[in-house]
């Protein structure tokens, strides 16, 4: 069989698994959950779910994925298990469905780095009508990041994934922690930092908790098999231990350093009054503009167009990583060639954005009344019930059957086994007593009610918490 390919070294799968886990979720969706959640209250349940509950998910995906060198499919059947193999469909399927909408919301990142260059601060208020009534341009930028995706996928493993993760990440760093430094010097940073690390238990309800849980686990990209992808390509010398933590802390790193840009620009633009805040989807699109449109001097374009860039950075690399799970499976099962299947699996999956592309006022049908739970309350648009169904509802539930899956049916001896290569004295270490503990109790029963309670309250409007 012809090879695989797989990364290079243990840094450039760090960079790209790391890269998948940082995106959008870090730097667009976890700052308006922190806002809506009780600032620093959010943030302490967010990391403890992180390191105590999605390291170990993590830990089990990569062993399982280095364990076959197969893609999520191929690797229950690997194992022999076959019928366990449906976990992995619905991960490729989760995976199609993820990166069809988030590929539109990176097209519009990209699209505002544009109008950022050229000092169009405007674009902010008009938010609403960009996704709606410039649907042309919005679809054009879709094609041109879905287009830069399949590009560097399909260059393959070493040569494309790890190669672009190898730019992108240092890069991104470099661009985050300047971007932090300099919103900290602006005028009321400090009420942003306060509003920032100051707890609110008040507002900490039960949804608030499995959000954040919900947001560790969509942020570390787990679930789906992305990471049972990726660890497929890592060498069996490689500590798979010591590799995930090292993603998890990147991870939460910068979500933490996306909370401190934002928070503190935020409140530069409001002189410290951090009551108004307008949350949700919009907090970086229609305020964002906004703020970069105060700076004196060249300061906007040069502070907004590398925000935008930033944020662009962070979605490459995962939609790459979302793109490779359902290449990776057509090539390894159907034994096809890697390129051609690239462009047209993201071509197919462009087309399944299309109805999301739509869903922000562009198509009646499809934005805000397209589907109505729980007796007319809940109205969703197109966009957002594929969030509600893949991000909420699949991810839990499939970390929850892959760690069940890990510890109980190919058996918490051969996941040992597996860890401890690379990793010498990871035998009767307390690391392994905890991951044993996590993955066979803690992760499957609390991903299981997670799992449960998102579904009730999201589709059926029952809060049980
Ligand atoms: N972790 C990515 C983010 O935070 C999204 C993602 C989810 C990527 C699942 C791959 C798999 O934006």
């Amino acid at each position: 069989m012809a090879s695989r390919g797989g990364f290079n070294s243990k840094i450039g799968f760090i960079l790209a698994a790391a890269g998948s886990a940082v995106g959008l979720g870090n730097i667009w969706q976890f700052p308006f959950e922190v806002q809506a959640g009780g600032g620093a209250a959010f943030v302490f349940i967010y990391l403890a779910f992180s390191f105590i509950l999605c390291f170990p998910v993590m830990v089990t995906e990569i062993a399982i994925g280095r364990k076959t060198q197969k893609n999520p499919v191929g690797a229950f059947k690997e194992l022999g298990y076959k019928k366990w193999s449906i976990i992995g469909l619905m991960g490729v399927i989760s995976g199609v469905l993820i990166l069809s909408f988030y590929n539109v919301v990176a097209g519009w990142a990209f699209g505002y780095f544009l109008e950022m260059i050229q000092g169009n601060f405007g674009i902010g208020d008009r938010f609403t009508q960009f996704t709606s009534s410039e649907i042309g341009r919005v679809s054009l930028y879709g094609i041109i990041f879905m287009g830069m995706t399949a590009f560097i996928v399909s260059k393959g493993i070493s040569g494309g994934i790890e190669k672009a993760a190898k730019f992108l990440m240092p890069t991104l760093l470099i661009m985050i922690i300047g971007l932090t430094i300099y919103g900290l010097t602006l005028d009321h940073a400090f009420e942003g930092v306060k509003f920032y690390l100051v707890p609110d238990f008040s507002k900490v309800t039960g949804s608030v908790i499995y959000n954040a849980m919900g947001q560790a686990f969509f942020s570390l990209s787990l679930g789906m098999g992305a990471l049972i992808t990726y660890g497929s390509y890592v060498d069996r010398k490689e500590n798979i231990v010591s590799s995930a933590a090292y993603i998890t802390l990147a991870d939460v790193g910068i979500a933490f350093c996306a909370g401190l840009l934002m928070f503190p620009l935020v409140s530069f633009m409001n002189a410290g009054n951090m009551d108004n805040v307008q949350g949700g989807a919009g907090l970086i699109f229609a305020t964002l503009p906004g703020v970069f449109e105060t700076f004196t001097g060249p300061g906007g374009v040069i502070i907004g167009s590398l925000f935008f860039l930033l944020l662009c950075f962070a979605a490459l690399t995962s939609t790459v990583s979302l793109l490779e799970v359902p290449v990776s499976y057509v090539v390894d099962e159907f034994k096809v060639q890697r390129k051609t299947t690239v462009w047209i699996i993201a071509i197919v999956i462009f087309i399944i954005g299309i109805p999301s592309l739509l869903s922000k006022g562009a198509s009646d049908f499809f934005s805000t009344s397209f589907i109505t739970y729980d007796g007319g309350s809940m109205n969703t648009d197109f966009m957002n019930f594929i969030q509600k169904l893949a991000n909420d509802t699949f991810l839990p539930f499939g970390g929850c059957l892959i760690t069940f899956f890990g510890a109980w049916i190919w058996k918490k001896k051969n996941l040992n086994e597996e860890l401890a290569q690379g990793y010498p004295g990871y035998r009767g270490s307390f690391v392994e007593k905890y991951i044993n503990f996590a993955v066979g109790f803690l992760a499957p029963a609390v991903l299981a009610v997670v799992f449960v309670l998102i579904v009730l309250s999201s589709f059926f409007d029952i809060n049980v918490v």
